[in-house]
């Protein structure tokens, strides 16, 4: 079989990176893959909201400039969704060929969404079966993607000028990008904390078993520091990454050490109190280790306040560590802050894995 290769596309809130993965002959998931391509070009402020792709002209452009920077093999991409308006859960549902249980998906989604879905497009991921007294069930993760928001993130990467090829969603990457070696043998759950979205994918033995989207990120903590600050975004960023979480500071920065530990609490309750859902629901076995990807994870303390605060131990993900990187390939502006490219890496791994 020949080489193939897939590139994915993450439109992050802050920035729209890409990446090529070339894998070698038995396609994805036979053998180690290189990296043959990569561009992460940094969006302004508002282009998105909510993780939603708001200005599409500003999104294509940076696409345009990451497809300039990047020698792409190709135009082919595989698009990444993930916001509060793609909805994953956990669903049991009585056992039928799956063919037939995603034409049964519009009835589904009535009993499962807790709020009118609207137009969505829907999915099942089946991810095992049981047989009980009622008879044979399969269990698996019920998608259900606002088409808007889908539509947003295909239409800015038609108009730079590429060929959406297929849809992914970005929890599933995290784990494709990350979920490697010793990882396939534990409950792993995988957190990437991005600017404005966090994602919680909890994998048991390499298989997602449970997806929550927490609508919050480390742009906030970057907010509340200018606010606090009277300073530029640029300036609040700065000293947020300097400050960190946990730290002795000099009396003049405790009142902007206070709101950086304030705002950063809110981030570490929602992820603590979605492990605590996980764990009461019995979905699967106890968590055993917590991988983190995402810029926001990058703050100084976070990794060690998430461990003390969930008691387990918490590592951060590098999803350049399970491929080749080719020669040429410059990490550029990705250098030390590698967890920013998970979900691209992770779409280019395809679904075929
Ligand atoms: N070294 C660092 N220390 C602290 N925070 C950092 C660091 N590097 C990046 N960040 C934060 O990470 C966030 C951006 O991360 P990332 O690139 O993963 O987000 P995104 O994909 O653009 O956004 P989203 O996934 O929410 O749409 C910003 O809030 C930024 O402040
Ligand atoms: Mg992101």
């Amino acid at each position: 079989m020949a080489k193939t290769s897939i590139i994915g596309l993450d439109i992050g809130s802050t920035a729209v990176c890409a990446a090529e993965l070339t894998f070698g002959s038995g396609g994805p998931g036979k053998s180690t893959p290189t990296l043959t391509a990569l561009a992460n070009v940094p969006l302004p402020m508002g282009a998105l909201q909510d993780g939603e792709v708001v200005d599409p002209n500003t999104v294509a452009q940076a696409i345009r400039t990451a497809w300039d920077q990047g020698k792409f093999s190709s135009k082919d991409v595989v698009v990444g969704v993930g916001n509060q308006r793609v909805i994953i859960r956990e669903a049991d549902l009585p056992w039928q060929p799956l063919d037939g249980l995603k034409k049964s998906l519009p009835y589904q989604a009535q009993q499962l969404l807790p709020t009118a879905a609207g137009d969505a497009l829907l999915d099942f991921v089946p991810t095992g079966e049981y047989h009980n007294e009622d008879g044979r069930f399969v269990q698996g993760l019920f998608v259900a993607a606002i088409r808007e928001t889908v539509t947003a993130n295909v239409l800015a990467a038609e108009a730079a000028g590429l060929r959406p090829l297929m849809v992914d969603l970005n929890p599933f990457a995290i784990q494709r990008a990350l979920g490697h070696g010793e990882l396939q043998n534990h409950t792993v759950a995988f957190v990437d904390v991005g600017a404005r979205i966090t994602n919680v994918v909890i994998a048991e033995r390499g298989q997602p078993h449970f997806v929550r989207v927490i609508p919050h990120g480390g742009q906030e903590a970057t907010d509340t520091v200018a606010h606090v600050m009277s300073a530029t975004a640029v300036e609040a960023e700065r000293m947020k990454r300097e400050i960190g979480v946990g730290y002795q500071v000099s009396s003049d920065r405790a009142h902007i050490a206070d709101a950086l530990l304030n705002s950063t609490t809110k981030l570490i309750e929602a992820i603590r109190s979605t492990f605590v859902y996980y764990s009461s629901k019995n979905l699967g076995a106890p968590i055993d280790v917590v991988t983190l990807s995402g810029g926001g994870a990058l703050l100084n303390g976070f990794g060690q306040y998430l461990s003390s605060a969930t008691r387990l131990p918490v590592q951060l993900g590098n999803p350049f560590e399970n491929v080749k990187v080719a020669k040429g390939v410059n990490l550029g502006s990705l250098q030390g802050s590698e967890q920013t490219a998970t979900v691209a890496l992770g779409l280019a791994y395809g679904v075929a894995q």
